[in-house]
């Protein structure tokens, strides 16, 4: 093997101008810790850009370039599930390891690209897909390999978290501070992705099977976005001393006796959650992201950096190249941990549980006529549910004749929250639709 590796980078926005420059500003150290001269051999890239190297072959035939001979690695940051699924199993057909930052394609398709990948004894290396440059991957599929990992909680979307830090600290509207992600190379392509959870739940959905050992399962996560949390909610959470925060869930699920109706199986769920305001998830703020992790028998550990942009992206891109440079100068067969770090053999067909099976606690703010007895109602509807009161707040009349109550359940099955909700919604003295949001205590 010659003593250079040779890279091709397939696309040049964000990321992919990132990792040209990373590798520009670091290409000594790379070949330092490596122990191979690192080259960018080829650019896929739709008009010719004047700003890349002369030495480097710029075009836009994407295809040609990862069947390329004097490619050894390429690097998939074109996004999309279409032409990047074709460039991505054509590179594997031709015997090209690949890494990619596209979490919506694995997500949706990455059983197959995995199988593929696996078939011709290719690598597809994926850590920039998640959490940006924090190291998550590596750290769930080899440092904790020896862990059974009961559940994680994260908040994987930079941009949500950086339009809900912004919000609640300056108070700045959603629409300014969302353009400003987008400014900053933070948002998708369509950034209704990041307000609605949607690359919150692709994330998930690959923590979820490198934690558990499951198949890709995109289609079955619960996914609420940010875009109906108000302000008023914001202040009344930290009344109470919490924090709402846009937080992905991968729990294992199984029966604990406390529940009348709890199920096995795992929960995957994205969506806006009170969480106490002490922990330090609770203060993760603007674009960081962080993965709290509870395995036994580590027990729980953080993880916190960066979740987008170009240099945290670049050096998750470029971590899983040096790893590909290794498994390289072994011919093929250095090191290899399984893509969904699970033999492939033993990925388990444990459910991924429905909405209504969910366990979580609540907080509900209601409007109520300031009548006699109405809270009286409110809270044998919920004791009649089995559902337990944590805490309740009355503020004073706000609208005339109105009282906003907020109350605070601990941990109940959905199906019971979604009949006490519709009983609520029933009573005369409620003049709104009850507003929910979930709450987590994080263990
Ligand atoms: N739009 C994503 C985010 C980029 O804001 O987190 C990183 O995946």
């Amino acid at each position: 093997m010659s003593n250079s590796i040779n890279l091709a980078i397939l696309g040049l926005g964000t990321v992919g101008t990132g990792v040209v420059n990373l590798i520009n500003d670091n290409l000594a150290e790379l070949k330092r810790r490596s122990g191979y001269n690192i080259c960018i051999s080829q650019v896929g890239t739709r008009r010719h850009r004047e700003d890349i190297d002369p030495n480097i072959t710029q075009s836009s035939d994407l295809m040609a370039i990862a069947a390329s001979d004097d490619v050894d690695i390429v690097i998939e940051v074109i996004g999309g599930t279409t032409l990047a699924k074709d460039v991505i199993l054509h590179a594997i057909d031709h015997g090209k390891h690949v890494v990619t930052a596209n979490k919506a394609l694995l997500a949706e398709h990455g059983n197959e690209i995995f199988a593929a990948a696996e078939a011709r004894n290719v690598h597809v290396a994926y850590e920039a897909a998640v959490a940006g440059g924090i190291p998550i991957i590596k750290v769930m599929r080899e440092a904790l390999a020896a862990n059974t990992v009961d559940w994680l909680a994260g908040i994987i979307n930079g941009t949500g978290n950086f339009i809900m830090s912004e919000m609640r600290d300056k108070g700045r509207p959603f629409t300014e501070v969302l353009a400003e992600a987008q400014a900053l190379g933070y948002a998708e392509a369509d950034p209704t992705f990041d307000v609605e959870g949607i690359d919150a739940a692709h994330k998930l959905a690959l923590l979820a099977s490198i934690a558990f050992g499951i198949p890709l399962q995109f289609d079955k996560v619960y996914c609420e976005g940010i875009t109906d949390i108000t302000l008023q909610d914001v202040e009344y959470a930290e009344e109470l001393g919490y924090r709402i925060k846009h937080l992905g869930f991968a729990v294992r699920r199984s029966h604990n006796g406390n529940q009348s109706n709890d199920a096995e199986g795992i929960e995957l769920r994205v969506h806006p959650t009170l969480i106490p305001q002490d922990k330090l998830l609770a203060n993760v703020n603007g674009v960081k992201n962080a993965v709290l992790v509870n395995s036994h028998p580590l027990g729980q550990t953080l993880y916190y950096g960066d979740g987008a942009g170009a240099g945290a992206t670049a050096s998750a891109v470029m971590a899983d190249v040096m790893d590909l440079v290794r498994v390289l100068s072994a011919n093929g067969q250095g090191h290899h941990v399984p893509h969904l770090a699970f033999v492939p053999d033993e990925l388990s067909d444990t459910p991924v549980l429905a909405a209504e099976q969910m366990v979580t606690g609540y907080y509900l703010r209601l409007h109520a006529l300031d009548t006699p007895g109405v809270l009286a109602d409110i809270t044998r509807i919920l004791s009649e549910a089995g559902i337990n009161i944590d805490a309740i707040l009355q503020k004073p009349v706000r609208k005339v004749g109105q009282v906003p109550v907020i109350i605070l359940t601990l941990p109940v099955v959905e199906s019971q929250m979604n009949l006490a909700i519709d009983k609520i919604e029933q009573l005369e003295a409620i003049t709104d639709k009850v507003v929910r949001i979930r709450l987590d205590e994080l263990g």
